[in-house]
């Protein structure tokens, strides 16, 4: 196992966001330890941000220290406008307050261990996270809730095993496994409008192919957010297009995370190439 660090602050300035009270302190450092998950590999196949800087210790303070150890795969399609990390939220914030990079890379038979130290009792969640520029909340993978362990001492483990952060992959378990499936294909048949959003079904029943509701339009149009159904009916102002709506489907689930949540999806959308279908 090799041992490595990795400072908190890579590619961001946060500055101008204003309910980033908290600053970073440039003695904080993640801590990330890297083993195999399935076989053996050479080399760590770093897609994009693969800064790795060798050298430097989580700074002794008060507070809870949570330790996160994932398998990650699908890393490199996140883009350089996302980063998944191991963040610290207060209640009801869905900016986060402490954010560990978790370098992603292609393949998944990496094991990243990373750690979050001097949790205090400020902090409600501790989670696995998807989070845009602003160090926004888009979708959560894990979470534990400090309240559960205001009694330990201990080291929190999280221990999520094996997690695919490709965005399409993120879209189907944490939107249409979620909030759609039920209606779409979950309980066996062609679902609500002909439209099957489970795994294996989704994406060839959406990217390129006609609405069965409104006449020229197509449900995802590769590369083309704003021309597709699934953006229009789950934008703000969409509650009217089909006789369902499905804006409030997406604001239920997500709350005041919505907003980060359309902007993922369109930027799924916006990436696809004719030939991903
Ligand atoms: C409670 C049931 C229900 C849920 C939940 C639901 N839908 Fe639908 N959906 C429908 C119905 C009904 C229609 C057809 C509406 C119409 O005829 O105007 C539809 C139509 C659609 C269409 C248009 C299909 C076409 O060919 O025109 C899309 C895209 C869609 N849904 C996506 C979603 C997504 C994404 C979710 C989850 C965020 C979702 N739906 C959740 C019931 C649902």
């Amino acid at each position: 196992m090799t041992w490595v660090s990795v400072p908190t602050m890579l590619p961001y300035n946060f500055n101008s966001v204003s309910n980033m009270s908290h600053p970073f302190s440039s003695s904080h450092y993640l801590i990330v330890s890297l083993s195999h998950c399935l076989i053996v590999s050479l080399f760590l196949a770093a897609c994009d941000s693969g800064d790795i800087i060798e050298q430097a210790t989580a700074k002794d303070n008060d507070g809870h220290t949570v330790k996160l150890t994932a398998c990650v795969k699908g890393g490199c399609d996140l883009t350089d406008k996302y980063t998944l990390s191991l963040a610290t939220f207060k209640s009801g914030d869905n900016y986060a307050l402490t954010a560990y990079t978790i370098p992603t890379t292609a393949d998944g038979d990496t094991e990243v261990s990373v750690v979050a130290p001097n949790v205090g009792s400020d902090i409600s969640t501790v989670e696995l996270v998807i989070t845009n520029r602003l160090r926004q909340r888009v979708v959560t993978l894990a979470s534990i809730r400090m309240d559960d362990y205001a009694d330990s001492s201990d080291t929190i483990r999280l221990d999520v095993g094996m997690v695919d952060v490709g965005m399409f992959n993120v879209i189907q378990h944490h939107v249409f496994n979620q909030s759609c499936i039920q209606c779409h294909g979950g309980n066996g048949g062609s679902g609500a409008a002909g439209l099957n959003l489970t795994e294996g079904q989704a994406l060839t029943n959406l990217v390129d192919v006609a609405s069965t509701r409104k006449e020229g339009v197509f449900r995802v149009v590769s590369g083309n957010a704003t021309q597709s159904l699934l953006h229009q009916i789950l934008a703000e102002g969409g509650e009217e297009i089909l006789h369902y709506n499905h804006t409030e489907v997406l604001s239920s689930q997500f709350k005041n995370d919505v907003a980060a949540v359309r902007s993922f999806i369109d930027d799924w959308i916006n990436k696809l190439k004719i030939e991903d279908k």
